[in-house]
């Protein structure tokens, strides 16, 4: 057996070891998290705005998600899909409920990259073409469809060959777009705002055209909300801001408060799908399902959305203020904001960590904040403080 491992130095060491060694990790162990605040090992505290990469919307440790995981765990963890369960009928009614108008059905699953791959199976399923179009920069996950659609050559090179049919056009390039959608076109996969490309939102002509393009040529519009949405940006799904209708939506990240889970909300155009092409064991156990009802309830009952729009316009506007030679743009939309900086972000996110702050990166030269929603005002004044010593003395 294990013996008891306490230090952070023995955590790091043991992780280092043993871990599979595909990430870039940064010195710290987290153990605790309250709200928008975590703690090492060694007791320090931090201000999070890594927010576990936009899954912790509602907080570490949100009361609402502990209560509804423990009731449901002692109940029942895992149901087939090939029965009924209460929580999966709630909360699939609950999705369509919030989602934007016209989509009527979703498929659970566990992950983004689950999601994306499955919108772009039913996608092919539906339409009876493989062409995928999808924009530079973007990201959707690192499974294999997923990775198809993913820009970022590192990701996808030493994997190739991907799946065939995916082209990629600039993002928020309209006329790009009208030369690459045809009729063998199966579906458009677009970011509302690409997140790993650099937070770069997307504008409302380019968005709606795109899908008044899809609906032209007979190709499906997939938007990926895995990390817009859920309050995110200041609306429910960033697609809201634009009045989006996708014939297919994908989300995940803080869909159930912490816990694995995703899902592709499912409009009309996409027709009746047919039984047995898709599946997954876990997507939509009951344990999940309860955090995510949990989880939608407390963003609602709190009004979040309406915070990141509030706090996210207070933390965009004061770094807008910083008077730094190092920037060259903030951006964002609602909670998910951008600092482009003129070099390499990483040894500002270094010298931000060691100040008791934690962000992370958006490409190498961009700093993403991705706070719960539920920051307090004085924690995002704290940042911006921490922000402008980092870029100051650095
Ligand atoms: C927009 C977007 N799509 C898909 C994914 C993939 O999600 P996951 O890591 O849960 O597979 C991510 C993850 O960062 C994402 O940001």
């Amino acid at each position: 057996m294990t013996r008891d491992i306490v230090t952070n130095d023995e955590i790091v060491a043991l992780e280092n070891r043993h871990g599979s060694g595909l990430y870039t990790k940064q010195p710290l162990v987290l153990v605790r998290g309250e709200g928008a605040r975590l703690w090492d090992a060694d007791g320090r505290e931090y201000i999070d705005c890594v927010g576990g990469h936009g899954v912790a919307n509602v907080g570490h440790a949100n009361p609402s998600v502990i209560q509804a995981v423990t009731e449901q765990i002692r109940r029942l963890t895992i149901c087939p899909n090939g029965f009924y369960n209460d929580q999966r009928a709630k909360l699939l009614a609950e999705l369509i409920r919030i989602a934007p108008p016209g989509l009527e059905r979703a498929f659970l699953c566990n992950s983004g990259a689950e999601a994306v791959e499955a919108a772009f199976k039913f996608a092919r399923i539906s339409t009876g073409r493989a062409k995928v179009v999808a924009a530079m920069r973007g990201f959707h996950g690192r499974t294999f469809g997923a990775l198809s659609a993913t820009w970022r050559k590192q990701y996808r090179q030493p994997f190739e060959p991907l799946v065939p049919g995916f082209v990629f056009v600039p993002y928020n390039r309209l006329e790009r777009m009208e030369q690459a959608v045809d009729e063998e076109t199966a579906a458009v996969i677009l970011e509302v705002v690409q997140g790993e490309g650099g937070v770069i939102p997307g504008d409302s002509e380019y968005l709606r055209g795109v899908q008044a393009l899809c609906r032209k040529r007979g190709a499906l519009f997939i938007v990926d909300e895995v990390q817009t949405g859920f309050g995110r940006t200041g609306r429910m799904f960033a697609g809201q801001h634009h009045d989006l209708q996708p014939d297919l939506m994908c989300v995940a990240k803080s869909i159930a408060g912490g816990l694995p889970m995703g899902a592709v909300l499912i409009g009309p155009r996409v027709g009746d799908l047919p039984e047995k092409v898709h599946g997954s064991t876990f997507g939509g156990n009951p344990l999940a399902c309860a955090a995510a009802l949990a989880t939608i309830h407390y963003i609602e009952a709190e009004e979040l959305p309406q915070r990141a729009a509030e706090l996210g316009a207070r933390l965009m506007d004061s770094l807008k203020a910083i008077p730094s030679p190092l920037v060259r743009e903030v951006r964002g939309l609602g909670l998910m904001v951008g600092v482009e900086l003129k070099g390499k972000a990483a040894p500002y996110l270094v010298a931000l960590a060691e100040s008791g702050v934690l962000a992370l990166s958006a490409g190498a030269t961009v700093m993403r904040f991705l706070p719960p929603l539920v920051i307090r005002t004085e924690d995002v004044d704290t940042v911006v403080e921490q922000v402008v010593k980092v870029l100051q003395v650095s």
